[in-house]
């Protein structure tokens, strides 16, 4: 009889946090804080919350499937996590964090990472105060991601032809696009592969059929066609002054789009789920999966 109650008192303490056994959520304590949140150059949605509070328990579901969405496939470059500030060892934190009124939503954007150099600067915290459901959420965390993606109007530019031969050691990726925009997963790609891989996207109107461009005195080709549907990925290679084609239809997953640029120059990512990082770091996820690494 006393075994069981206390197996039930253990069993009660155990379940008390939200997102203990969630695998796309990081139910977080100061020291794994300070590795998933500061460590990292993705952005991070932190919940502060209480388990007895009622708006926490209304938006569990909501911040189960945000988990899910943006976490469940590595989809982009941000950390989903939550502080159980009920907890004592979480007292101190809420409080340096300034966690008034619960459910609390804060986000986290690092600094901008200058390659090559060492690590500068603060992450800057902010409220999100707007709707807490899944559309708003997820519109709001992709636009707080990092970019290191640049951006040229013309494969024929001048600025264009120089980024591509900047001696800066980093291999080089291409991304053709109609869109103005440059997508939370190019800007995740950017992420994973800082240090190592350099990337552009470049503005396609100019594309009608077969293309080639002058590069270091040899035409080049572009392997793109006619009525070609967009965006398009390119790894380029300076050894041979060749470009190679991502196969697939659309460039929506991760995972196939890193491997694909790890075959085609051998970097590695730093962040994400095929990098050791990663790997490590889905340890503090319940119940997480390890992922293969590259
Ligand atoms: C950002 O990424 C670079 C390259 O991987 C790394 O050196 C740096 O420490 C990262 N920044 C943070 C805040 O983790
Ligand atoms: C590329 O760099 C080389 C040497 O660094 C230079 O000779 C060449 O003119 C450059 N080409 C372009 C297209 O900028
Ligand atoms: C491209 O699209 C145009 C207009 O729809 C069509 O006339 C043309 O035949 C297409 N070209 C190819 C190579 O499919």
């Amino acid at each position: 009889m006393r075994a069981s109650l206390i197996l039930l008192a253990a069993f009660a303490a155990a379940s008390e946090s939200f997102y203990d056994s969630n695998k796309n959520i990081y139910e977080l304590n100061p020291k794994t804080f300070k590795e998933v949140v500061y460590n990292t150059n993705y952005t991070s949605v932190v919940e502060f919350y209480a388990p007895w509070c009622g708006y926490c328990k209304q938006i569990k579901t909501v911040y189960n499937t945000l988990g899910k969405f943006l976490h469940g496939e590595s989809k982009y470059a941000v950390n989903v996590a939550a502080v159980n500030c009920d907890e004592d060892f979480n007292k101190q934190l809420c409080a340096e964090h300034k966690i008034e009124s619960f459910p609390t939503i804060m986000v986290y954007r690092p600094p901008k990472h200058q390659v090559g150099k060492p690590r500068k600067g603060k992450h800057v915290p902010e409220k999100y105060n707007a709707q807490r459901e899944l559309g708003p959420l997820v519109e709001y965390l992709t636009s707080r991601i990092k970019n290191y993606v640049k951006k040229f109007f013309s494969i024929h530019s001048e600025a264009f032809s120089n980024w591509l031969n900047s001696s800066d050691g980093l291999h080089k990726v291409v991304v053709l696009t109609k869109s103005n925009m440059i997508s939370p997963l190019l800007r995740t790609l950017a992420i994973d592969f800082l240090d190592s891989v350099s990337f552009a996207a470049v503005a396609v109107n100019d594309i009608t059929g077969p293309t080639t461009i002058t590069f270091n005195n040899e035409e080049v080709e572009i392997p793109v066609k006619e009525n070609d549907s967009y965006p398009i990925l390119l790894v380029y290679d300076a050894e041979s002054n060749l470009f190679s084609r991502f196969k697939e239809k659309s460039l929506t997953k991760l995972a196939l789009l890193e491997k694909f640029i790890h075959s085609k120059t051998g970097a590695v990512p730093s962040e994400g789920r095929l990098s050791a990082k990663g790997k490590k770091l889905a340890k503090y996820r319940g119940a997480a999966k390890v992922h293969d690494e590259l």
